[in-house]
């Protein structure tokens, strides 16, 4: 007898379809898998026959074999436990029924229980695709497909349920859908922008950055508030479409630190890793090729604090996936590519002491010391960071003053007016936000008057501009148009765009 069960499989984080063809012929008696890795297919025999037998159901003494097509993907082995032993039951006789419309998911216990499996939100916006009626999920990744429309699913917990569902014997309960527009949450941090005294340059530059999606270099003294800034900026992103979200959900779920409880993922990504971080982690692999922090951050924001005490090697492994928003990971166990679309938020003291070029302190370090600080940073990744913000420490007077500041609130009002704009503007373009621009879309729709022809001119001679560098300014000023509402960009959107990129200079080349 032959079984054939469909079920899913995901590579990167694009799901595709596996069948599982299961074989039970008379001879030596057997059960082979093919198909699958070397100590995976061990495993899943051992928990499909526990799982088959513990639920006290038959399972056939003769020669099975299990074949996963396609062959030439590479397939982990616990979420095809469940559709093996349902070909095994099938092809023995145990169910009869018509599953060709059906898919499955689904690792085993011994005691024939069905656990959740990662990257299951990946595998069902395939099955949709695919045009199935219906997908068997486990019940633990229930709330992660809650708002996948489009297929009946059925959430199961054991073996013994979905038998009696497949047998007509139990009534299949398929789940409620929610709808995204119900779920959508504003962003939310615990620091607000009003309880940020002064640094009206770096609340403003702040906000430019969550308007579109550019990256921002802070550097400052010790204490002068870049990490509280950093920090309240999570709170004046805005919120993710259903297709972003979808597209966070499904690389937490590959990675595997999606929670139980958590449905689609709402709020944008806020990643933080420490500066001891390895290139793994940051960019991802591992033994199973997982997404790294660049890719939990797509389409939110990876705040790298302390931005020079980061390894070289992994400061540089940032380079290619900021310009291209995608990494390829290679590994010995495969390659995969992660979309890492992020908004790079990294903060820096200006020297070893901390006080060089401050209003405030006096800096102690010689000239190759502060040489060798700012040298972490090389100069292509520096041109990487479109925004770049001096933030000294706050004199005593703004400090202590009793004035309201604006809230978070208030400057996300203007932060998602500015965001629709873009959003119109790039209809059907395959982008979102002003940072995303293509040296074409970049000729299309950044018109710049002829006054500001003229200032970017003069200053591309005068701050001796790289062909990437202009780019940025012309990207930027895009944003500070828009959040004024201009159609076209005007001399003083230039002219503040270009005060986030004379820093470098200060620093970097007169220090
Ligand atoms: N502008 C400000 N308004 C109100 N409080 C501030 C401001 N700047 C700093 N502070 C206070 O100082 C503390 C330290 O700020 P923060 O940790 O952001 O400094 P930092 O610039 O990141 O310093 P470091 O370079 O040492 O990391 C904050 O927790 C806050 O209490
Ligand atoms: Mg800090
Ligand atoms: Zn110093």
């Amino acid at each position: 007898m032959l079984a054939k069960i469909n079920s899913l499989g995901f590579e990167g984080i694009e799901g595709y379809h596996v069948v599982v063809e299961v074989n039970i012929a008379n001879g030596i008696p057997a059960f082979d898998v093919v198909g699958l890795p070397g100590a995976t297919i061990k495993e899943s025999r051992e928990r499909v026959k526990a799982a088959i037998m513990n639920s006290k159901q038959f399972f056939p003494i003769k020669r099975i074999t299990a074949n996963l097509a396609p062959a030439d993907r590479k397939k982990e082995g616990a979420v095809y436990d469940l559709p093996i032993a349902l070909g095994v039951l099938c092809a023995g006789g145990t169910i009869q029924a018509d599953l060709s419309e059906s898919c499955f998911i689904g690792e085993l216990s011994l005691d024939g229980s069905v656990r959740g499996v990662v990257g299951a939100i990946a595998m069902l916006v395939e099955a949709v695709r695919q045009g199935f009626k219906r997908i068997y999920i486990p019940s633990e990744n229930k709330n992660e497909v809650s708002c996948v429309a489009g297929i009946e699913i059925v959430p199961v917990d054991n073996l013994v349920q979905i038998i009696g569902i497949l047998n007509g014997q139990i009534n299949a309960v398929p789940m409620e859908t929610v709808e995204y527009k119900k779920l959508i949450e504003k962003s939310e941090s615990n620091i607000d922008f009003c309880h940020i005294k002064g640094q009206f340059l770096a609340k403003r530059a702040m906000e430019i950055a969550a308007a579109g999606g550019h990256n921002v270099l802070m550097i400052g003294p010790p204490g002068s508030g870049k990490t509280m800034m950093a920090t309240a900026l999570a709170g004046i992103m805005p919120p993710m479409s259903f297709d972003e979200a979808l597209e966070v959900t499904k690389i937490h779920s590959i990675a595997g630190v999606l929670d139980k409880e958590q449905g689609l993922i709402l709020k944008r990504p806020f990643r933080s890793p420490h500066h001891t971080s390895s290139s793994i982690a940051l960019t991802g692999g591992g033994s199973k090729v997982r997404p790294g922090e660049i890719s939990l951050a797509h389409n939110g924001v990876l705040f790298l604090d302390e931005f020079p005490e980061f390894q070289r090697p992994v400061l540089e492994a940032l380079r290619q996936p900021l310009e291209d928003g995608v990494i390829t990971v290679s590994r010995a166990s495969g390659t995969a590519v992660f979309p890492s679309n992020i908004m790079l938020v990294a903060s820096m003291n200006p020297c070893p002491c901390g006080h060089f070029g401050s209003s405030t302190g006096q800096c102690t370090c010689n000239k190759s010391q502060i040489a060798r600080y700012l040298g972490r940073i090389s100069g292509p990744l520096l041109d990487r960071l479109d925004i770049h913000v001096e933030v000294d420490a706050v004199p005593f007077m703004q400090l202590s003053s009793s004035d309201m500041e604006e809230t978070s609130a208030e400057i996300l009002k203007r932060v998602e007016k500015a965001r629709e704009i873009q959003r119109e503007r790039y209809k059907g373009e395959g982008i979102f936000c002003n940072s995303q621009l293509g040296p074409e879309q970049k000729n299309k729709y950044c018109k710049i008057d002829d006054e500001g022809m003229e200032i970017l001119k003069q200053y591309f001679k005068k701050l001796s501009m790289s062909a990437r560098t202009y780019d940025r300014i012309i990207k930027i000023a895009r944003t500070i148009a828009d959040l004024e509402g201009a159609e076209s960009i005007a001399q003083q959107h230039l002219l503040e765009a270009l005060q986030y990129r004379t820093l470098d200079r200060k620093y970097w080349i007169n220090g």
